[in-house]
């Protein structure tokens, strides 16, 4: 694929490691690349990072047809710079794109436009511990129509922010809220893919979870109201008399690159590992018998994030005594360490940019 360069006149200054935060900086350039009918993926740039001009009318901003992606860069001791598991970001993407009705977009193009925007804006990796290229690849239909149909243009677009963590709890563990009134998604909708719809179902319950004091919501399935689904931000994991089960992918659920990673990783040193249906009366059993080990979430943005606290309104339990567990450190070191060059990756999961 032909990329052309524009570089930007104007260089922004670099904001300070130590306060990134999450999505609130952005790098000078971005990528993006138009889709006509009829001529398919075309006109890949790297352009200056600035706004996008768009008819009021325009498809995206009436009926939502709306994808994105997350992954991260991060740099190494040796300065190098490694993506994680880049291939699997793109497979959801296309397979997001399917159920959205966008045309779907050549794996390797993807892959080459990524390196090369990150390879552009190299100097905005972060090289403090925890911090990290946070990489926004979406895609939204432009056509200026208010027919409901599939739209016959799209822009993809990638943006690039450096990252610090997610939560403002760091590694610390999160206290969660458990939704019963709002549900995210069902089986059968779009639950799986990375759509920003989905997103948008979550915001009230998750506005609803901060007022009262909490950094997420645990969200339940939306047919018998009772299986764990997700977070939102990230799968959730549980660690039940040293078995380590996530609710199983049926279809509500996003499966998410860290998901993976973590069962990988939990399965390679010998834990009973277990993708089934987990309701919510099963955990706070278990924790009432003592059999509640620990709790985590995964996700590119959330890394490996423990949950030291659950409220489900008619009761709260404290998981770990609100520490983090021994898988959950453990996972977050051997992942973190394989992103950013400390440990051997011998997964295979990371891919060189420079
Ligand atoms: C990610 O972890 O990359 C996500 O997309 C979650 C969230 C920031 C929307």
């Amino acid at each position: 694929m032909r990329i052309n360069f524009t570089e930007s006149k104007v260089k922004k200054e670099k904001p300070n490691s130590e306060n990134l935060g999450f999505g609130k900086y952005f790098t000078d350039h971005m990528f993006i690349m138009d889709y006509t009918e009829g001529k398919g993926w075309h006109d890949a740039r790297i352009v200056p990072f600035e706004n996008i001009s768009l008819s009021p009318a325009a498809m995206v901003f009436h009926y939502g047809q709306e994808m994105f992606e997350g992954l991260k860069a991060y740099r190494t001791k040796n300065n190098d710079i490694l993506l994680f598991r880049p291939d699997k970001n793109i497979e959801r993407m296309n397979n997001t794109n399917e159920r959205l009705c966008i045309p779907k977009i050549n794996p390797d193009d993807v892959l080459e436009a990524i390196k090369e925007l990150v390879k552009a804006e190299q100097d905005w990796v972060p090289s403090l511990p925890g911090t990290s290229l946070y990489i926004r690849p979406f895609i939204f239909a432009t056509d200026p129509f208010l027919g409901v149909k599939p739209a016959q243009n799209y822009i993809f677009c990638i943006i690039l922010s450096p990252v610090g963590a997610y939560y403002k709890e760091g590694i610390n563990p999160v206290k969660i809220f458990v939704e019963t009134e709002y549900v995210r998604a069902v089986k059968g909708g779009i639950g799986f893919a990375k759509a920003g719809g989905n997103y948008a179902a979550s915001l009230c319950g998750q506005k609803k979870a901060y007022d009262l004091g909490y950094s997420q919501v645990l969200w339940l399935d939306g047919v018998h109201r009772k299986y764990i689904d997700e977070v939102g931000t990230m799968n959730v994991f549980f660690v039940i008399d040293n078995e380590v089960i996530t609710p199983m992918l049926e279809g509500s659920i996003l499966p998410g690159v860290t998901r993976a990673s973590a069962l990988d990783i939990v399965k390679s040193w010998g834990y009973k590992v277990s993708e089934r249906r987990i309701s919510v009366d099963e955990v706070f059993e278990a924790q009432k018998t003592g059999k509640l080990n620990e709790a985590f979430g995964t996700g590119t943005a959330a890394v490996i994030s423990p949950i030291g606290l659950l409220d489900r309104e008619t009761e709260k339990i404290i998981i770990n005594d609100g520490k983090i567990g021994n898988i959950s450190q453990r996972l977050y070191d051997t992942l973190t360490g394989i992103q950013w060059g400390l440990l051997p990756d011998t997964f295979g999961w990371t891919v060189k940019v420079k």
